[in-house]
């Protein structure tokens, strides 16, 4: 068994019922009892992972607690034998980060089902730069093509679109060949949405005017939302005939008040996105997807490299939903 010290962001209750965020030492022989043992290089910083470290039961139930749910990094031992020591690895989703010790972690402990080999045409790196958010912008772009969604059919719209998953939906359409409209509450960061790649940026109230109706102008052929609520029910009512919506996050709510009008009269698909619980054999397939024809070309410009003594004010700034982009951990491995 190995023994030893490494750093990790830790969050813990504090007096007054808070939650408390630091960088502590803690042992490897303290990490849950699974097979694998990863020394994580890079992880990244997600809306869900900044629910976890403010004390969000949904997410996270017991404290003190890691977060993290993305990790990249190396195998140092795996008892069932599944991976050998020095094997690079990815893991995102399952339980990574909720309730199981997280990516904001030098080191992890996790089961061989939740592991995917690094994909050949990516680094560690570039694997975190994608990270749950970029996972699920592939998810949610390979959905709407099964869905026959094509470039040159009309405009996409994508929501939420300076956030980290906005950022990578809209990179990876626009480099697919499809015409992007980037919905944003930004509108200071249309120069840098128009550099990803969005051909046109509107505001969210541009998106959601009206939606109190039973259905609005057809605007786009599809749309992927991570927003839900207002917006959601907005993208349902104004995409044409036979379009379809990822509905893929919930930051400004989980409800969605509609009507059946976009479902009955437009035959509108309403797709579910769940990176968290997709099959193993799927999770390699989409990632070679991405690792190989898929690749964004220009992926550093998308994040920001953050060491976990900086992460802090990073989960306070995504928690108001002012981030742009992704921001990429560097476990100083
Ligand atoms: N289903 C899945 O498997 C999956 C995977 C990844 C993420 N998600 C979900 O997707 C959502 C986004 O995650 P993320 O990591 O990309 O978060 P993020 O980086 O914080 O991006 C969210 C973006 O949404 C916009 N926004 C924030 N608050 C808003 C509000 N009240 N009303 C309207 N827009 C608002 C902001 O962009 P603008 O300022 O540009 O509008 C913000 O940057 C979260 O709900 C997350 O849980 C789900």
């Amino acid at each position: 068994m190995i023994s030893h010290q490494f750093k990790a962001l830790t969050v813990t209750r504090s007096d007054q019922n808070g939650f408390k965020r630091e960088v502590v030492s803690r042992n490897v022989e303290d990490l849950p009892d699974h097979d694998v043992l990863v020394q994580v290089h890079y992880s990244s910083l997600n809306y869900k992972d900044a629910l976890s470290a403010s004390g969000h039961r949904g997410v996270t139930r017991n404290y003190p607690h890691t977060p993290g749910i993305d990790a990249a990094g190396i195998v140092e031992s795996d008892r069932g034998g599944t991976y050998a020591r020095g094997d690079p690895v990815v893991i995102i989703g399952y339980d990574l980060g909720m309730n199981t010790d997280g990516g904001f972690g030098q080191y992890i402990r996790i089961p061989a089902g939740w592991v995917v080999p690094l994909p050949e045409g990516l680094t560690l790196r570039e694997s975190m730069i994608y990270g749950t958010a970029g996972f699920t912008a592939a998810m949610a772009i390979d959905r709407l093509e099964r869905h026959a969604i094509e470039a040159g059919q009309g405009e996409i719209l994508v929501t939420g679109a300076t956030g980290g998953l906005g950022v990578m939906t809209v990179a990876l359409l626009s480099q697919l060949g499809f015409e992007v409209v980037a919905a944003t509450g930004k509108l200071e960061r249309q120069g840098f949405l128009r550099e990803v790649g969005a051909s046109r940026v509107i505001s969210r109230e541009q998106v959601t005017e009206g939606h109190q109706q039973p259905l609005m102008s057809r605007r786009w052929t599809a749309a992927v939302d991570a927003v839900g609520g207002a917006m959601l029910d907005a993208a349902l009512k104004s995409v044409s005939d036979g379009g379809a919506v990822a509905a893929c996050g919930n930051v400004a709510s989980g409800a969605l008040n509609t009507t059946v009008f976009p479902f009955i009269l437009r035959g509108v698909t309403l797709y579910g996105i769940d990176s968290a619980h997709f099959s193993l054999e799927e999770r390699k397939d989409l990632w070679a997807k991405i690792a190989g024809p898929w690749k964004i070309r220009s992926l550093e410009r998308l994040a920001t490299e953050k060491g976990l003594v900086d992460l802090d004010p990073e989960i306070d700034r995504i928690l108001r939903g002012q981030q742009t982009g992704r921001i990429l951990v560097n476990l100083g491995h």
